[in-house]
């Protein structure tokens, strides 16, 4: 069993395969993510996005999902740079040509730039709410003020942007990777590939945005929290003495 990893892995293809698994469960991953964030927007405080975050972190088999899912990253990050390594030492030229003959577009040239950026804007964003304390507000307080600085901003924009363009070719090049190719479908596929990045950059856009621009839309998580009861009613003036 050992041995046929090991096979699997030496072989440029097996990383491949692998790589194409764990990106496209990654994915998925994001997706899931991308809707639970989403509910930041819903309701009048961010009630609803705490109370999901609550739930999460009750649910006993966190710990094990929590592993499970940073073993994809680091195997889908590590063989990654491997291939992209191994590339560049067997051909460097005939990367030249492909680029010089357009053949490939600039999401594909740039995955190792753009998987950096987006390893570098994971780390930043696992110490920001893994690691620093939160606001005593909650999850959805923590998120706003985070965000709404310029930098927060810039650093999770320039992150998602990344993201995206990394997703532009990552999905299609999977599933061909994975046999699926056909030049019927490939078109479709490929469009498909590209919405979903665009979705999931600008879904994942809108919460540095948001928290920027318009801080009164999510900050509400935090301060009707803070406001307390509803001021009481204005005290009306003393109506004049009849005359
Ligand atoms: C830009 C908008 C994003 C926001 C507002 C956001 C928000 C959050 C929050 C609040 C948590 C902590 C959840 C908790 O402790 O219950 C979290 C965790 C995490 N996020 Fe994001 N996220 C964003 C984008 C991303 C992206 C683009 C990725 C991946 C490339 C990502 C990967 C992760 C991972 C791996 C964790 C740790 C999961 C865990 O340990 O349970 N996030 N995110």
């Amino acid at each position: 069993m050992v041995q046929r990893w090991a096979a699997l892995l030496r072989a440029s293809i097996g990383r491949k395969l692998l790589m194409s698994l764990t990106g496209l469960a990654l994915i998925g991953y994001l997706i899931v993510h991308l809707a639970g964030n989403l509910q930041i927007f819903a309701g009048e405080g961010g009630e609803a996005f705490d109370a999901y975050a609550r739930a999460l972190e009750e649910n006993p088999l966190l710990p094990l999902a929590e592993v499970a899912l940073a073993a994809l990253f680091v195997a889908h990050i590590a063989l990654g740079l491997r291939t992209a390594l191994a590339n560049r030492e067997a051909r460097p030229r005939r990367y030249k040509e492909l680029a010089s003959h357009g053949r490939r577009n600039p999401a594909s040239m740039s995955m190792l730039v753009t998987g950096v950026i987006v390893l570098v804007f994971l780390v930043i964003h696992v110490i920001d709410f893994r690691i620093l304390p939160r606001h005593p507000e909650g999850l959805a307080a923590t998120v706003v003020r985070r965000l709404a600085t310029p930098v927060g901003a810039a650093i999770y924009l320039v992150g998602v942007a990344a993201l995206g363009l990394h997703l532009w070719h990552a999905f299609q090049s999977s599933l061909q990777t994975l046999g699926v190719n056909h030049p019927r479908y490939t078109p479709a596929i490929k469009k498909l590939g590209f919405a979903l990045a665009l979705l999931l950059a600008v879904g994942f856009a809108s919460f540095p945005v948001a928290s920027l621009a318009w801080p009164d839309l999510v900050r509400k998580a935090g301060e009707s929290a803070r406001a307390g009861p509803e001021p009481a009613a204005p005290i009306e003036a003393p109506a004049e003495p009849a005359r």
